[in-house]
């Protein structure tokens, strides 16, 4: 397995839309590894294909506790059936934008339906957490950030900080 590298806005790769997997085979299974265990070490709890330049509809997520045991879970061509009415505000963060945060409601349940690391079709009730860290995922497959729902002068203002910080570390 290997650690791969995730990319961080403002980053053209991460507007471009995945695109479909057509067959899970070995490939994708070992990408989806690499995903992974790129994600635990950064660490994060859920991290799209896209982030680490790969524009497919790839997606792993673990929200077990620390205290808990690994439950990974891997989602490929996820596409979300339902949504419930209730909405939820939670305090949001992605791995591409690191050190920011921001309250953002969405439902707070959805029903997936996605092929899994086997190629099987499956569906999935989720809430909570899970559901919340599910459709941040799936915004990064459609080229959308969390900050793109926060107003632009706010958005402009993260965006702006985070391409100065990068710069900075390039010339260090
Ligand atoms: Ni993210």
């Amino acid at each position: 397995m290997a650690i791969l590298s995730i990319i961080t806005a403002p980053d053209r790769r991460l507007k471009v839309k995945s695109k479909p997997v057509e067959t899970v085979d070995d490939d994708i299974r070992r990408f989806l590894d690499d995903m992974l265990e790129t994600m635990y070490q950064a660490p994060g709890i859920g991290l799209s294909a896209v982030q680490v330049g790969v524009a497919k509809n790839l997606i792993t997520v673990d929200v077990s506790r620390d205290d808990e045991d690994n439950a990974p879970l891997f989602l490929i061509n996820p596409e979300i059936v339902e949504y419930s009415e209730q909405i939820e505000t939670y305090n949001e963060g992605c791995l591409s934008l690191p050190e920011y945060f921001a309250d953002l409601p969405r439902p707070e349940a959805i029903t997936l339906n996605y092929l899994d690391y086997d190629g099987a079709q499956q569906q999935l009730q989720a809430e909570g957490l899970l559901s919340r860290s599910i459709q941040h995922e799936m915004d990064h497959l459609k080229g959308k950030l969390f900050v793109d729902y926060l107003s632009a002068v706010k958005r402009g203002m993260i965006l702006r900080k985070l391409d100065k910080a990068r710069r900075q570390k390039v010339s260090a």
